[in-house]
C-alpha cells in the first residue's frame, strides 16, 4: 500500500467506476460502430452527457439536500457512461494491445466469447459457442449505460442519445444490437438481488477516494481499479489509458423458483449448536450458508446460526469479518460459500495478497418479480437475473481469476485439508457444482447443487477517462 497521498482527478473518471451511478432503473445499450468517422464526431456531442465521479458526488449531495428539506417527489437525475470493447477500438483504428496488460494474448483483446469457451466454463452449444443469446455471439463494439430514477427519464435520455448518433436514420454512426432495461427491485427488496439477498455491501473501499474505510477487507489502492494510478499492477500502459477501467459485463439469468424449491427440499435439521430448526428456518440457514450472508446482509461469519438485521444495518460491523480462526474449519461459513469463494479474506492473507483480486461490483437486476404460478410450480417462466458489471484495472487478475481459479475450482482455497470436497461456488461456479460445509454439524457431507445461475452473454469493455474520450478516441 502506498504511503504518499493519492490525488484523483474525479472530473476525469466516469462516474459508474468509483461511485456507481445512482439508480432506480438503467438501460444497457450494446452497440456496433457503423461509421467510425461519424462516430468520432458524434462522440463530441455525446461527451457532455457523461456523468463523472465528481458529478455523481454532487448529485448525491443534491438528493440529500432535497430529502433534508422534505421536498416532495424525486429530482430527475440521469447519468450516462460509455465503454468500448476491443472490437470497437479496432474499428476506430486504435491499437489497444498496449492497453491490455498481456498484449495480443490478453482476454480483453480476445473478447469474452473466446474466454467463455476457453476459461470461464460457460455451458456450450453443439457448435462449440457458449450457450448465449445470439446478440452476444456477434461482435459488440461498445456499451452505453443510462441510469436514472424513472423509466420516463431514461427513455428520454435514450432518445436524445439515439438522435446524437443518428440511430434510425440513414446516417447512423452506431447500430444498437441489444438494449436491456434493468430495474432495482421494488419496496423492501430494493438493493436485494432476485434470490432475496442484500447485494453490493462489500465492495472494496478505494484509498484516496473513500473516506469510510472498510474494517474487514482492507481498502485497496486506486490502481487496482483505475489504470495508471498508484497500485496498478501494469504501470507500462500508454498515458491515454490513465483513469480508465476495464468493465466486465455478464448477462446472468437467475432461476429463482428453482432456487427456493431447492432450499425447501434440503432444510438443515439443526443449527451448529445442535438446536432443532423448523423446516422454514432450516431452509433459511441453508441459503445463508450457500451465500455466506443472510438475506438481510448480515454475515454468517459474525452471526452464524440466526439472522441479525441490526448487524446488517450497522455499516461498521457488516463488513468486519475475516473468517478468522476458520482457515481449516467451516463451522461458521462454508469454504465454498459465494462471498468466501470470491473474497477469502484471512483464508489467504498473509501468504498471498488478495489486493489484486478485488473488483468493484455494479450492475442491476432485470426481469419481473416471481409470480405466484412460478413460485407454486417451482419453475421459471419469466426471464430475470442480474446485469452483472464490475470494474478493475486488470481483467485476468480480477473477474477472470475470481470466476476461473476460485468459483470454478473445487479445491480452492488450498488450506482446507479436504481438497476437492471444498467444492465449487454454489451460485456462479461452472462445472459439477457440489460443496461441503453446508451442514455445520456434519461439514464433511457433500451436497450436489443444481443450476440456479445461467450465463447468457457478456463482453469485456474499457471505460476511458474523459480526457481520453476527448483527445484520443
Ligand atoms: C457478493 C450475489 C455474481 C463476485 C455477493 C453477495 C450476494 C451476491 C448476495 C453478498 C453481498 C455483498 O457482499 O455485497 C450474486 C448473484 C450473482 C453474483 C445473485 C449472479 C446472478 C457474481 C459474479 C462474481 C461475483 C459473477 C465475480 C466473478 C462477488 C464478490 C462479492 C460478492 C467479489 C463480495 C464478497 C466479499 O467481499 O465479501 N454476491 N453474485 N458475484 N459477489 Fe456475487
Amino acid at each position: 500500500m502506498s504511503t504518499t497521498p493519492i490525488s484523483l482527478d474525479l472530473n476525469n473518471i466516469q462516474g459508474d467506476i468509483l461511485s456507481g451511478l445512482p439508480k432506480k432503473t438503467q438501460y444497457y445499450i450494446f452497440f456496433k460502430i457503423q461509421d467510425a468517422a461519424k462516430f468520432r464526431s458524434d462522440l463530441a456531442h455525446f461527451i457532455p452527457l457523461i456523468k463523472t465521479v465528481a458529478q455523481v458526488l454532487k448529485d448525491r449531495d443534491d438528493i440529500d439536500d432535497h430529502k433534508r428539506r422534505g421536498q416532495p417527489g424525486l429530482i430527475p437525475l440521469v447519468g450516462v457512461n460509455i465503454s468500448i470493447s476491443h472490437f470497437g477500438f479496432v474499428k476506430l483504428g486504435i491499437d489497444d494491445s498496449t492497453l491490455a496488460p498481456n498484449g495480443t494474448e490478453d482476454v480483453f483483446v480476445k473478447g469474452q466469447k473466446q474466454d467463455a469457451i476457453t476459461n470461464l466454463g460457460d455451458p456450450k452449444r453443439a457448435d462449440g459457442n457458449p450457450d448465449w443469446e445470439d446478440a452476444f455471439l456477434n461482435e459488440i463494439d461498445g456499451l452505453i449505460i443510462i441510469s436514472g430514477e424513472s423509466h420516463a427519464t431514461i427513455e428520454k435520455k435514450k432518445h436524445e442519445i439515439e438522435h446524437i448518433f443518428g440511430v434510425h436514420t440513414h446516417h447512423a454512426s452506431i447500430q444498437e444490437v441489444k438494449s436491456i432495461r434493468g430495474d432495482v427491485r421494488p419496496g423492501d427488496q430494493s438493493g436485494h438481488e432476485h434470490f432475496g439477498f442484500l447485494d453490493g455491501i462489500s465492495n472494496p473501499t478505494v484509498n484516496g477516494f473513500d473516506t469510510n474505510v472498510n474494517p474487514g477487507p482492507k481498502s485497496v489502492d486506486p490502481g487496482k481499479v483505475l489504470v495508471g494510478q498508484t497500485g496498478d499492477p501494469t504501470p507500462t500502459r500508454e498515458d491515454w489509458a490513465k483513469d480508465g477501467s476495464f468493465l466486465v459485463f455478464r448477462y446472468l439469468f437467475q432461476l429463482v423458483p428453482e432456487f427456493d424449491k431447492f432450499l425447501e427440499e434440503h432444510p438443515l435439521k439443526k443449527d451448529g449448536n445442535g438446536k432443532d430448526l423448523t423446516p422454514e428456518k432450516g431452509s433459511e440457514l441453508l441459503g445463508a450458508r450457500m451465500v455466506g450472508r443472510w438475506k438481510s446482509g448480515a454475515p454468517i461469519d459474525v452471526s452464524p446460526f440466526q439472522d441479525d438485521p441490526e448487524l446488517a444495518d450497522d455499516p461498521k460491523r457488516t463488513n468486519d469479518f475475516k473468517f478468522e480462526g476458520e482457515r481449516t474449519s467451516q463451522l461458521k461459513c462454508p469454504f465454498a460459500a459465494h462471498v468466501r469463494k470470491t473474497n477469502p479474506r484471512d483464508d489467504l492473507e498473509p501468504d498471498f495478497s488478495i489486493d489484486d483480486r478485488r473488483i468493484l461490483r455494479r450492475g442491476v437486476q432485470f426481469g419481473p418479480e416471481v409470480t405466484r404460478a412460478e413460485h407454486n410450480s417451482g419453475k421459471t417462466i419469466h426471464d430475470r437475473g442480474l446485469l452483472f458489471t464490475c470494474y478493475q484495472s486488470h481483467i485476468e487478475n480480477g473477474f477472470q481469476f475470481l470466476q476461473q481459479s476460485w468459483a470454478n475450482t473445487a479445491n480452492f482455497p488450498p488450506f482446507t485439508g479436504i481438497g476437492n470436497a471444498t467444492g465449487l461456488d454454489p451460485l456462479i461456479g461452472q462445472g459439477d457444482r457440489a460443496m461441503s460445509g453446508l451442514d455445520p454439524l456434519s461439514p464433511q457431507n457433500v451436497l450436489p447443487i443444481d443450476t440456479f445461475i445461467i450465463p447468457r452473454g457478456g463482453e469485456y469493455f474499457f471505460s476511458p477517462s474523459l480526457k481520453a474520450l476527448k483527445e484520443n478516441i
